[in-house]
């Protein structure tokens, strides 16, 4: 069993560099978890540190196609796999035949990103012993102020198995992730090209204006104490 606390203890502080080797050196059964957006920073840094690297995305099916088409050049430039997890059909055609395409603009969220994202996760997350996520303090002050460099996952560990989640960007802002970008080199979604900061479901981000924090472009009718899909509802739980 990993001492989390101990972990957490070494890795404050450190770059995400060196946070991300040693997840990999802790856990051979790890994977980077990629929406698609400046979060490629994380393969950037990670391709050349394991033969061994597992990356998948969560495709809802609502994604931009700007997104499909960045999954693919990511997998193109560098040469990698990206492991593609899909909602449960049954579940989604349930929901869209009873509420429509758009129920979340009347009763949250929660619902559809239950189906098309958490679910998926959760199928995944089963398969793995650690994940790697883009999550970042100042991508959202309503839910992400303490996101610690690991941690313990609450939210997806079982009785049988102590999930173990890691937030190598946790301490960078959006400036040093775009900084690290150019500076590598590294491809990223057309989308951020015209306005898009934070990237999720196309019905679900909008762009956001200058002085407007990156948060607002997305689930924009609902509170920011709200803004977790449940991806990372631990957040929410902290943060409450
Ligand atoms: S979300 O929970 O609000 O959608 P956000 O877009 O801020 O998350 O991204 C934070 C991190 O969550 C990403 O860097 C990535 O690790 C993970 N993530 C979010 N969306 C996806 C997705 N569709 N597929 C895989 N991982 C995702
Ligand atoms: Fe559904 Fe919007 Fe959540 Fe995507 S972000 S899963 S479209 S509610």
């Amino acid at each position: 069993m990993t001492n989390i606390a101990q972990l957490k203890d070494d890795l404050d502080g450190q770059s995400p560099r060196a946070i991300l080797k040693a997840a990999f050196a802790k856990f051979d059964n790890i994977a980077i978890s990629f929406s698609g957006a400046e979060d490629v920073a994380l393969i950037e840094m990670a391709h050349k540190m394991t033969d061994n690297l597992q990356v998948f995305s969560l495709d809802t099916g609502r994604l931009h196609a700007e997104t499909y088409e960045f999954f693919e050049k990511v997998r193109n430039h560098y040469g990698i796999n990206i492991e593609f997890l899909f909602p449960d059909a049954a579940e989604v055609e349930d929901m869209v035949n009873r509420k429509g395409m758009f129920s979340f603009y009347e009763d949250g969220h929660s619902e559809c990103c239950g189906i098309r994202k958490v679910n998926p996760l959760r199928r995944k997350l089963k398969t793995v012993d650690a994940w790697i996520t883009g999550q970042r303090k100042d991508q959202s002050p309503g839910t992400r102020h303490d996101v610690p460099v690991v941690q313990l996952d609450d939210a997806f560990s079982t009785d049988e198995k102590q999930l173990v989640k890691f937030n190598p960007l946790a301490n960078w802002t959006s400036k040093d992730v775009w900084d690290y970008i150019r500076i590598s080199e590294a491809p990223f979604n057309e989308l951020h090209n015209r306005g898009f900061v934070s990237i999720g479901c196309q019905p679900c981000t909008r762009p956001v204006l200058p002085g407007q924090h990156e948060r607002e472009g997305r689930w924009w009718w609902e509170e920011a104490t709200k803004k977790e899909c449940g991806l990372h509802a631990g957040n929410v739980i902290a943060s409450e």
